[in-house]
Order: C-alpha cells, then sequence, then structure tokens
C-alpha cells in the first residue's frame, strides 16, 4: 500500500471573493485530508490562488490596482478564509511565487525540447471569463461562449502551441485503462466523447497582454506570456518543488485533484497531456463534484444571491455547515443552498440522531451507575450487535477513496440508528427495575461504544465536536484510537463518563436574513414590453391524466385539458414533487404556443407553470376553479 496522500483544490481565481461553491471543494478536501491523515498516511494537501491571466488584469485596472497589489488583496481573504476555517492546507501556493514561476518556466523548456511545442498563429475566439479558447463552431449563435454564455472576443495573434493532438490516443488509453481516472465513474463518458470529437493544438501563450509568466529566456521571444492555464495546472507540481530541488516530489501523482465541474475538462485532457509530456506519472483520481446553486439559480454577483460561507457558519456553525454541504448532495450531483435544509439536516441528523443519542447515554449511565461505564460484558450479552456494527464499518473506507461522502455519512448513521435502536429495544430502565444491572450496563457500554466509533469516523468531517464527543467518552482522537476502535473493533476502557451540554440545539428557524434580489434596473436586466410579453399565450387548464416516464427520474407525462378537442400532452420535470395520483383533477397555468418537443422521446405541447424555491416546487394555478381554457394575463 502507498503510504502518502497528496490531495489538491483548484487554484481559485482572484478575481473574486471566495463564496460557497469555493468553500465546498475546499471542505471535501480538508475531509478527505484529515481522513487519510487519521488512517496513518502521510498527507499533503495543497490549496491556493490563480493570480495570472487577462481576466484579473482587467478586474484589477477596473478597481484603479496593479494586478500584483490586487492579486495580493484576494489571495489574502483566500488564504483569511482558510484559516478561520481551521483549513488543515500544507501549503498555500500562489501562482506568482518565484519558485512556481520557476516551475513553470522549466516545464516550458522541457516540453519546447522534446518538440512538444511550436511557434504559430492563433486566431480564434477567447473567452476571458473562462480564460479558454474556441472555434467558431463552437460558439452559441456565432459569438458566445459555450461554457458560460458571455461574449467572446476575436484573438489573432503569435502564439506557442502545445501538440495536444499528438496525445489524443494515449488520453484515451488513459480514460479505458484506469477506471477510475475521473469520479464519480459516470463523468467519464463526456471527456471521452470530447477527445473522440478530435483535439487541436492548443495555443499556450498570449503577446496581447502582459500579466503572465514570461518564456523562459533561453526561447527568446520576451512579448510572450504563458497562457493562465498551462501556467496554473502547473501549480500542483511546483508545489512539490518541481523546477526547482524537487524536495517534495515524493508526493506525486496526486491521488485526488478535486474540482468543479466547469473545470473537469481542465483536468482530464490538458492537464494529463501536460503530465505525459513531462514524462511524469497520471494523477489517480479528478474528483469531480457538481455546481451549488441557489433557489434553483446560478449564484452571481449581479443577481445578489451569492451565499457568504462566512456568513452561515457563523448563523449556524461551521461544523453543521461542513456536515450539510458533504451529506446534502451526492457527490458529483449539483444541490440548491437553502437554510431550510441545512436546519433539517442539523436538528434531525445531528441533534435528534447523534446529540440525543449520546444524551442518552449520560443520562442512564448517570442515573444506574454514577457515570461510570464498563465494556467488559459487551460481547457477552450483545455479540449480534458488534457483529453489526462490523458490517456497517466495513465499506465506509471505499466511500471515502471515492469520495462518496453523502454515501459515507447516510451509511455512518446506521450505526447511530443500531444504537437508538438497541435502547429501545432492550429498554436497560426494565432490566435495572429487574436486577439484570450487568445487562443494563453492557447495554450502555455497547452504545457508547457505538458513539465512540462514529465520533472517529466523523471527526474528518467535523474535528472539534468529534472531540468533544470523544472526551466525553474518555479518549482522545488520533490514529492510535482510529486503529484500536474502528479498525480491529476493540472496545472502550472502562471510564467516567463526563457530563457535556448538549452539542446540537434545535433550531427554531431561519438564522441568515434572506436577501431580497435587487430591482431589475439595478441588476442590469433589460425590460421587455407588454407585446413580447403578449407572445406568449397562457391558457388555464385541467389536469386530466398523469402517468410516469419509465426509467425518468424527474419527469411526468400529463394530459391537461385547456378547451381544446383534445387534451394537450406536457412533459414536466414535477415527478420529484408530485405523485400522478395528486395531480388529475388540479388546475394549473399552461404556455399553450411553445413550439412541441420532445423529452426522453416523449412528445410534450406546452409547459405548466410553477414555483421553484429552497423548499421544492409549487405548481401555479387559479385561486378558485375556472374555466378550461381561459387566457392568463
Ligand atoms: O476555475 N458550486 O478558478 P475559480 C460548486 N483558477 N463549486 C464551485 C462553485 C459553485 N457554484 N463556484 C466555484 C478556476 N466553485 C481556476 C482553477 S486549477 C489549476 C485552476 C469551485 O475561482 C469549484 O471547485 O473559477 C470550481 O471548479 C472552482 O471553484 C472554480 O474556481
Ligand atoms: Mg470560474
Amino acid at each position: 500500500m502507498r503510504s502518502k496522500k497528496y490531495i489538491t483544490t483548484p487554484i481559485y481565481y482572484v478575481n473574486d471573493l471566495p463564496h460557497i461553491g469555493h468553500a465546498y471543494t475546499t471542505i471535501i478536501a480538508d475531509s478527505a485530508a484529515r481522513y487519510f491523515r487519521l488512517r496513518g498516511y502521510d498527507t499533503f494537501f495543497l490549496t491556493g490562488t490563480d493570480e495570472h491571466g487577462q481576466k484579473i488584469e482587467e478586474a484589477a485596472r477596473k478597481r484603479g490596482k496593479s494586478p500584483k497589489e490586487y492579486a495580493d488583496e484576494i489571495s489574502a481573504k483566500f488564504k483569511e478564509l482558510w484559516d478561520d476555517f481551521e483549513i488543515s492546507y500544507d501549503k498555500f501556493i500562489r501562482t506568482t511565487d518565484p519558485d512556481h514561476i520557476k516551475g513553470v518556466q522549466k516545464a516550458f523548456e522541457i516540453m519546447y525540447g522534446k518538440g512538444d511545442i511550436y511557434k504559430g498563429v492563433y486566431e480564434g475566439h477567447y473567452c476571458i471569463s473562462c480564460e479558454a479558447f474556441f472555434p467558431e463552431s463552437q460558439l452559441i449563435d456565432g459569438e458566445s461562449c459555450p461554457d458560460c454564455g458571455k461574449p467572446t472576443s476575436i484573438v489573432k495573434e503569435e502564439s506557442y502551441f502545445f501538440r495536444l493532438s499528438k496525445y489524443q490516443d494515449r488520453l484515451l488509453q488513459l480514460y479505458r485503462e484506469e477506471e477510475e481516472f475521473i469520479l464519480p465513474k459516470s463523468k467519464k463518458n463526456e471527456v471521452i466523447r470530447f477527445v473522440e470529437g478530435g483535439l487541436q493544438d492548443l495555443s499556450i501563450t498570449r503577446t496581447s497582454f502582459d500579466w503572465g509568466v514570461p518564456l523562459p529566456d533561453s526561447i527568446g521571444d520576451p512579448q510572450h506570456v504563458m497562457y493562465v492555464w498551462l501556467d496554473a495546472l502547473l501549480n500542483y507540481v511546483t508545489a512539490l518543488g518541481f523546477g526547482g530541488q524537487g524536495e517534495l516530489m515524493d508526493y506525486w501523482p496526486a491521488d485526488y485533484h478535486l474540482v468543479g465541474k466547469d473545470i473537469l475538462r481542465f483536468h482530464a485532457v490538458y492537464w494529463p497531456a501536460f503530465l505525459m509530456s513531462l514524462d511524469l506519472p497520471m494523477p489517480r483520481h479528478i474528483a469531480t463534484h457538481g455546481w451549488w446553486t441557489r433557489n434553483g439559480e446560478k449564484m452571481s454577483k449581479s443577481k445578489g444571491n451569492v451565499v457568504d460561507p462566512r456568513e452561515v457558519a457563523q448563523a449556524y456553525g461551521l461544523e453543521n455547515f461542513r456536515y450539510f454541504l458533504l451529506r446534502e448532495v451526492p457527490f458529483g450531483q449539483d444541490g440548491d443552498f437553502s437554510q431550510r435544509a441545512l436546519i433539517d439536516r442539523i436538528n434531525s441528523d445531528l441533534g435528534n440522531d447523534l446529540g440525543n443519542l449520546l444524551n442518552r447515554v449520560i443520562g442512564m449511565s448517570g442515573k444506574y451507575f454514577d457515570y461510570r461505564v464498563d465494556s467488559s460484558d459487551v460481547e457477552r450479552y450483545y455479540r449480534e450487535e458488534l457483529e453489526e456494527i462490523e458490517r456497517i464499518i466495513a465499506p465506509l473506507d471505499g466511500h471515502v477513496e471515492q469520495m462518496r461522502w453523502h454515501k459515507f455519512l447516510e451509511e455512518l448513521w446506521k450505526l447511530l440508528s443500531l444504537g437508538n435502536r438497541s435502547i429501545d429495544r432492550y429498554t436497560p430502565w426494565v432490566m435495572v427495575r429487574e436486577g439484570r444491572e450487568r445487562e443494563a450496563m453492557a447495554l450502555i457500554a455497547l452504545v457508547a461504544n457505538i458513539l465512540a466509533k462514529t465520533a472517529l469516523l466523523l471527526y474528518p468531517v467535523m474535528p472539534k465536536s468529534c472531540e468533544k464527543i470523544a472526551s466525553a467518552l474518555g479518549f482522545t482522537i488520533g490514529q492510535e484510537s482510529f486503529r484500536r476502535f474502528v479498525e480491529r473493533g476493540e472496545l472502550l476502557d472502562e471510564f467516567q463518563i463526563e457530563r457535556i451540554p448538549p452539542l446540537f440545539p434545535k433550531i427554531e428557524g431561519p438564522l441568515m436574513e434572506e436577501k431580497r434580489s435587487p430591482a431589475p434596473e439595478e441588476k442590469g436586466e433589460e425590460f421587455i414590453d407588454i407585446d413580447q410579453f403578449f407572445k406568449s399565450q397562457i391558457k388555464v387548464g385541467k389536469i386530466v391524466a398523469a402517468e410516469e416516464i419509465p426509467k425518468s427520474k424527474k419527469l411526468l407525462k400529463l394530459r391537461v385539458d385547456i378547451g381544446e378537442d383534445r387534451p394537450r400532452q406536457i412533459v414536466a420535470g414535477i415527478k420529484e414533487y408530485y405523485t400522478p395520483e395528486e395531480l388529475v383533477g388540479r388546475e394549473v397555468c399552461v404556455v399553450s404556443n411553445l413550439k412541441p418537443a420532445k423529452l426522453m422521446g416523449v412528445l410534450s405541447e406546452g409547459m405548466v407553470l410553477a414555483a421553484h424555491d429552497g423548499d421544492g416546487l409549487s405548481l401555479i394555478g387559479p385561486d378558485r376553479p375556472v374555466r378550461e381554457g381561459t387566457p392568463v394575463r
């Protein structure tokens, strides 16, 4: 077994302040790093900031600052946030660090020396926001960026190119051979399709601005600076001393590059190709998570709906927030942030399941045994439960290896439900009444041991809370206790349980003020005139039939009577919120002149209107029955 683990986050652009999305990636990486350290791996955890490129140059100019001044300021904000959040990084790299710059230049020289870089002219489109080149054919309406939708600019300049095309076959071979190179595995096909579509050589230098790593002197082309993604991706090895002393290169290859799905292509296509050119081993996993939205919408400054992680942590507690982020959304899928969902997780998972179990054990051991807990008889009376514990714990490690934190936590919670269930089933108060003290003691000890194992396994996600639980149970969290109580299945030595105040007090309602969205003129939104609005025909219709569409998680097939000779067939993405039975007979609003379209192969002749917020989805209809076909305006 490899005894080292190397975990990275993306290095974040300094054009924006940290928000919940950045916190999400970093907290996953932090939990992973803590987990592997606890298991005894020599772990290196890297994060940092991405500071070069046209986007940063422009952001600085807008604020009347030099790029470096501006980068210093925002980079410090990221570092401060991670420090306040006690993120356990081993190194915080900045792409303006002199060692990084030297390493990037060294890499360029190696790739150039190998014949993988040549000079030419780049002509095409560039999206500054994504810092990415696109051929005309990929643009939306011949103009906008296919990734972010913003307008692109045309670039024609002398440029050095990286022979990406040369690596197409080796990349495809990599995806074929390394089943788990991309996690979750379901994301792999989109990368394969992209590469199979044909790779063009990549422009890797620019001359039209200055804020970047200059080419090495040996190339003799001082007006070129490096493309920001070449510079940025290399951070994962320059941080280990690549191009310099190489003092930490033992940690390479990375075990996990944690990234959001927005930058999967850069990490799963360009990065391995650069590494192949440098003759360096491939990273083991590109672990790709989904996107956080707010009430179903993309977060952005102009919408004023950006979630500030500091504010959430202050209101709800940092560790509760960490638990929520990892538990709420299956790794790889998108998630919507709402206070309601966060409060539910805290009150039910943390308060009811975990906190109460601890309180119950403290209460019972106090009442019957003066706070003493002795595990000597647990095996004798509760063999079955101990076996169940082993069964629950066995697959947990695999879930972390695959970054399936939601699953890890869901399965871990089975320990807690076993604990709560055992108390209800064996009723220790009856045992005591009947004079079966030893059995009662063993039961209380069984549950204390369940809590101890849970605290050890949950520690990477909620370190402080778990240290408190451990201390109440008379042990400290560390490699040694992890080995004993989790890996070897040992039981706690006799101890005095400590009374501690409830760890997860019930939250009665939202603790943060909901931000109102700004008026349209402030948002820079365009107004439409009434004629444009009346182009949409909206009518009241009655749902006369509803059924599931086989294999679709989201869609239902409806028949809606809108006063025509036959009901319309409408496919609606509401299956997660409504059952077919409860829909029949309801009145809804239907956009009736929408161009028919097929969804999952089923024809849809209109759209039903609904409102979507953090609590779910609500169909829109009249507030008293009206005739089918009545226009809405
Ligand atoms: O892309 N939901 O930096 P960046 C989930 N500098 N995650 C989100 C998110 C959201 N709404 N918004 C951001 C860059 N993220 C480059 C990376 S790496 C060599 C260079 C997270 O500041 C997510 O991890 O735009 C995403 O991949 C990353 O922030 C993008 O950060
Ligand atoms: Mg971005």
